[in-house]
């Protein structure tokens, strides 16, 4: 008889149990955000919220205001949605509110990489040492060295100046994806290839191959992170992150030249602390992976808006010829290549102004916390909300802030000089219900996370944009083609991908 009773209790515990996994139990408590749990048990909204985030959170924002509580993949999600309350969230203390608990689990899925415990520290140490300030001087002219050996090698060969045709998208991902493996990984060692013209060459050759593959794996990416993928994607995956470990293996890293700081000391760092070797080649692919998944793709929009807004195009090429005329250099035939420095790119506001419009457009990061013990959330106007342990809390900007009417009128239009002042400085005044916003646009995020390349991709965009501008002319093969529609799948991954590429056409000038 007893026996019965344990039974009958240990069923009910379960069935409680996985009503309780399923999210069938959880009710809305007085004092929390709205609660809306979804169509599906334990999925929640998760097919909407991949199908096109942008709508989803608008629906949500339409339907419960600037905050509510989400179900998505058996996890809450507290959405954000007012910018002026934004410095709550990234400025609060990570006893409450932490990164890595959210970030860990998703590292180990999509890279196969487990962290150190100190592993965020020493990525934001070299990152401070060696992608900013003077560290940032040495990475623009490795940039620029590996710029000028893919975009110029045959400057003064004389034969490439007929017009080549290129997809815009290709072309710029192509380019900046290599350049910028090729600064921070280093280039082919000269002792291996006899010379420097065969070691360039050699750079040229794999950094294309190694594009190649890298573009299969972004292109999964967005099912990757969702944990969606197909049986033969899956293999697939599993072939291409092998296949990154060998390449950019520990061993292999090593033994190149003018590796950068950033990459030799984390690498240094970890076998440090004992990290086993397998382990450090993995987190090479996270390394490669972080620095060039949305530097390509920003390049393309950024050229693209520069060629269908002519007023554009002319404020930023006499921006670009200004900065050169005032260094004295001069781009002309047999010359010596221009010599790109980060002074003279710390001069250029309306090429910033213009990147920074098109960041803003094409820039949308999922920013997300996880709550680390029962919290309350104090949004600007004063309202208080409760935050439940082991709950995530999120914010998306560009839906709630980048293309607010408000905070930037007539949002979907690209205005190049939206941030600039009349006097033609940087513009950071920007308000909604009178309020100041500070934070007005987030391409990097925000807080302990907040991109460490930022000031690294910003000089990437800007040295490929004047070399394209100095040396070559180029053209929209359409010039009414329309600006392609973005991938909506990617919401939330970075910056965006256009659904379909746009052709152009590019020549030597000289
Ligand atoms: C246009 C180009 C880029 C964009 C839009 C971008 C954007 C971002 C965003 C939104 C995050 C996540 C922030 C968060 O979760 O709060 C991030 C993280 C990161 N980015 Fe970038 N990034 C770019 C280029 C780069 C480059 C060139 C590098 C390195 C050279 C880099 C290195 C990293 C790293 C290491 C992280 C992880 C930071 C952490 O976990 O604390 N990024 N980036
Ligand atoms: C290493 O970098 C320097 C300076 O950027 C460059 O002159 C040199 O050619 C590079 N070495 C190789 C093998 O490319
Ligand atoms: C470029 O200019 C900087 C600063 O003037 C100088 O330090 C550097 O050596 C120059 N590089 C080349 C390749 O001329």
């Amino acid at each position: 008889m007893t026996s019965l009773v344990q039974l009958l209790f240990a069923l009910i515990a379960c069935v409680l149990g996985a009503l309780y996994l399923l999210g069938a139990l959880r009710r809305r408590r007085p004092g929390e955000p709205p609660l809306d749990k979804g169509p599906l048990p334990w999925f929640g909204h998760v097919l909407e919220f991949r199908r096109d985030t942008v709508k989803f959170l608008q629906r949500m924002k339409n339907k419960h205001g600037d905050i509510f509580t989400i179900q998505l993949g058996g996890n809450y999600f507290t959405f954000i949605m007012d910018p002026l309350s934004f410095g709550a969230f990234v400025k609060e203390a990570r006893a409450k509110l932490d990164f890595s608990k959210f970030a860990k689990p998703l590292v180990e899925r999509v890279f196969s990489y487990i962290p150190l415990q100190d592993d965020h520290k020493f990525l934001q140490t070299s990152s401070t040492k060696y992608l900013m300030g003077d560290g940032l001087v040495v990475m623009t002219q490795a940039m620029m060295n590996n710029l000028q050996n893919l975009m110029l090698y045959s400057v003064g060969k004389g034969d490439h100046k007929t017009w080549q045709e290129a997809g815009l998208f290709s072309y710029s991902y192509n380019i900046v994806f290599r350049a910028g493996y090729l600064a921070l990984f280093g280039n082919e060692p000269l002792n291996t290839c006899g010379n420097l013209e065969k070691a360039r060459e050699m750079d040229r050759v794999l950094s294309e191959e190694l594009f190649h593959e890298f573009r299969k794996y972004d292109q999964l990416f967005p099912k990757l992170a969702y944990g969606v993928l197909g049986p033969s994607e899956r293999m697939q995956v599993m072939h291409l992150k092998r296949l990154f470990w060998n390449i950019l293996s520990v061993q292999r890293v090593c033994s190149r030249d003018n590796i950068s700081g950033w990459v030799k000391e984390q690498e240094q760092d970890r076998a440090d602390q004992g990290m086993e070797e397998y382990m450090r080649d993995r987190y090479m692919f996270v390394l490669l992976w972080a620095s060039q998944g949305n530097t390509g793709p920003s390049a393309f929009w950024l050229l693209l808006y520069l060629m269908k807004y002519p007023e554009a195009m002319r404020a930023v090429r006499n921006e670009v010829d200004k900065v050169l005329e005032e260094t004295g250099q001069k781009v002309k035939i047999g010359g010596s290549l221009i010599n790109l420095t980060r002074d003279m790119l710390l001069k250029t506001p309306v090429l910033d102004s213009t990147m920074e419009e098109t960041l803003r457009l094409i820039a949308a990061p999922v920013l997300t916390r996880g709550v680390i013990k029962d919290m309350s959330f104090v949004m600007a106007d004063g309202r208080q909300y409760n935050l439940r342990e082991g709950d995530r809390v999120a914010i998306f900007p560009y839906t709630a802030v980048q293309m607010d009417p408000e905070v930037h009128p007539d949002p979907n239009t690209f205005k190049y000089d939206r941030f600039l002042t009349p006097d033609g400085a940087k513009k950071t005044d920007f308000y909604k219900n009178g309020k100041k916003v500070k934070y007005y646009s987030m391409p990097w995020g925000a807080g302990t996370t907040m991109c460490p390349g930022r000031f690294f991709a910003t000089n990437e965009m800007k040295q490929f944009v004047f070399l394209m501008l100095t040396y070559f002319d180029f053209e929209l093969k359409n010039p009414d083609e329309e600006v392609p529609e973005i991938d909506v799948r990617r919401w939330g991954f970075g910056s965006m991908q256009p659904v379909r590429d746009v052709q152009f056409r590019y020549r030597l000038r000289f």
